[in-house]
This record gives C-alpha cells, structure tokens and sequence, in this order.
C-alpha cells in the first residue's frame, strides 16, 4: 500500500498530512501512462454548455473515466460527462479537457473541487481555460451568450490555498489571453462571482452581487481559479449565460432549462473555443 493511500476508505485528499500536490502528480502520471502522452501544454475544464468542445479542438488521443486518476471523485451532476480527453491539437501541441468537476457545494472540501487544476498543472498545463454555465445580471444577455470573466468576487468563505500562502490575484483572468480572444470574437467582459450553492441565488443576492461589482452569478471558477494561479498557470474564464439571474427576469429558476440552455449553445460554443485554443495554444 502506497504511503499516500493509508486506507482505502479514506479519499487521499481528505488526510490533512498529505500534501494535495502530491495526489496531483501521481493523478498526472497516471494520466500520461493513459494517454502515451508525457506532457500536456493547455487544460480545458468544460462546465455546462461547453461539453461538446472537445471534439472540434482537435484529434482525441485518449478517452476515460475521471474515476480511475487517484483523487477525483464521481460525477456528481447530470451535465458534467465525468471523463478527461486528451487532444491532439494540429499545432501538435496537448491538450487535457477535463469533462470532470467537483463542486464545492458537494461538501467534499476545497482540496477536492481543486484537484483537476492541480492536475492540469502537473501534467505540465501552462495554460487554463475554465469553463461553466452561470446565471447573468445584463438584462441584455440573453440565455446562450458566452461572456469573458475579467475578474471574481468569491463568496464562497473557503479558498485552495492551505497555510500563509500569499498568491497574488491581480491579472487573475489574464489581460493577454482577454486580449486574443476579443481579437477573434469580441465578447462582453463581466466580473464572476462565485456563491456556495448548491441553491441558486435570492433576487436579493443577486442585487447584492450586482451593487459590489458582480456581472455573472456562479457555484464553480473562482476556487479553481485561485489554485491555477498558485501552480503558476495563465487563466482564461468563461461563462455561457444560461439563465437571467434569480430576480432580472420575472420567470424561476429551473434546474432543467439551465441544462437545455448549454445544450442549445453547444455547437457555437464549441466552434469558439477550437478558434480560442488554435490562438493560443
Ligand atoms: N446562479 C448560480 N449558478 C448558476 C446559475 C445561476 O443563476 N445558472 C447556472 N449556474
């Protein structure tokens, strides 16, 4: 039994003496066993909507589940696909598209929600393309619209990094990458901001994320993207709307109509992010 492994009931990531690093690159030569490939240049997390990309990025080298690379727990959510691609760019570069995320609303601590960009980043990623479906606060954003995350406001109370570690977020969502992808299709920009979950927001939260500068409402990126700042990757963030938010139009919320949001903007989506990834990859 491996040292990291101590028992196999307990999820490695949940033993406070193991350095989740550690986890990540044993998840990341896992990976390149799988996969034949050594190192991976870019890392794709697909949220909602954005699942079909992977196939129009370029040539699929290897396909499997999630569950068999050490630290990554089952899909918890419709929606989420639960596997990790590797893609053949026609640059010849790598690609790893994450179709795997772990929510922090699942309670299974951040260690574990952060553990696919800690991988990303071990199987050599300098680059981090985070993807999700979040709710948007511009009437005008009409459920289908992919928005550029310029910066985050994380509500959540909880943050990847574990002791005094002081990681600056300025240039967080990086002005370099921002800047390649308004050159190729211009976008309107939004701060993100990232509440618990999993219960949609209040029309009152929703004002509040509004009046302290929010543009888009969300339960993913902000913890992801606090960790790839940490392993030193370059970030790129963007939410397809998929919903007003909880109290900008008169209608409810409704879990189903999320998904079929992402799944009408799937196509165009995926034509966008292969132009994104050719860019700058
Ligand atoms: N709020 C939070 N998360 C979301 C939303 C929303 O309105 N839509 C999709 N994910």
């Amino acid at each position: 039994m491996s040292q990291t492994h101590p028992t196999d009931s307990v999820h490695p990531l949940d033993n406070p003496g193991v350095d989740p690093r550690a986890i990540a690159a044993e998840a990341a030569a896992v990976i390149a066993d799988k996969t034949g490939v050594a190192q991976h240049d870019i890392a794709l997390t697909l949220g909602s909507g954005w699942g079909q990309a992977a196939s129009s990025i370029g040539e699929l080298i290897a396909e499997f589940p999630a569950s068999e690379v050490p630290g990554f727990s089952k899909p918890a959510l419709e929606g989420h696909t639960g596997t990790i691609k590797s893609i053949k760019l026609p640059s010849g570069r790598h690609a790893l598209i994450i179709g795997a995320r772990t929510h922090f609303y699942e309670g299974h601590g951040v260690r574990r929600v952060v553990h696919s960009v800690r991988t990303a980043a071990a199987t050599g990623a300098k680059i981090m393309v985070l993807t999700n479906g979040a709710g948007g606060l511009n009437p005008a954003w009409q459920p289908g619209t992919p928005v550029l995350i310029r910066d985050h406001i994380n509500l959540t109370a909880a943050s990847p990094l574990e002791g005094a570690t002081f990681v600056d977020l300025t240039d967080l969502y990086s002005q370099r990458l921002r800047d390649v992808v308004q050159g190729l299709e211009p976008l309107d920009e939004g701060v993100y901001v990232q509440f618990r979950g999993p219960h949609y927001e209040t029309p009152a939260e929703v004002k509040m994320a509004g009046i302290i500068g929010g543009d888009i409402v969300g339960m993913s990126t902000a913890l992801e993207a606090i960790a790839a700042r940490e392993a030193g990757m370059e970030i790129l963030g963007l939410s397809l709307i998929t919903n007003p938010a909880a109290g900008i139009s008169p209608t409810p919320l409704n879990h189903e109509e999320v998904i079929a949001a992402g799944k009408a903007a799937e196509t165009r989506l995926a034509a966008l992010l292969a132009r994104i990834v050719k860019e700058i990859a």
